[in-house]
């Protein structure tokens, strides 16, 4: 895989936290939080539908950005 192609953003977008997973991992990164205040701090979800809650755990963790509450 190219460079250009691991800068394309093809993560799952969540309406609530307008932004993408991606987005969100990046916050992460910069910021680590566990994953209850992740939620409210770093992505909309907590106050949202919740309903990509399950995925972005999923997504987090596979990226090793998952910090248990
Ligand atoms: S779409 Fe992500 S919490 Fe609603």
């Amino acid at each position: 895989m190219s460079a250009e192609a691991q800068e394309i953003d093809d993560s799952p977008y969540c309406c609530c936290s307008a932004a993408t997973f991606r987005e969100i991992l990046e916050r992460q990164r910069a910021q680590p939080l566990p994953f209850m205040e992740l939620l409210m701090v770093h992505a909309g979800c907590g106050s949202g539908c919740g309903s990509c809650i399950d995925e972005l755990e999923q997504y987090l963790r596979a990226h090793d950005a998952y910090i248990e509450d």
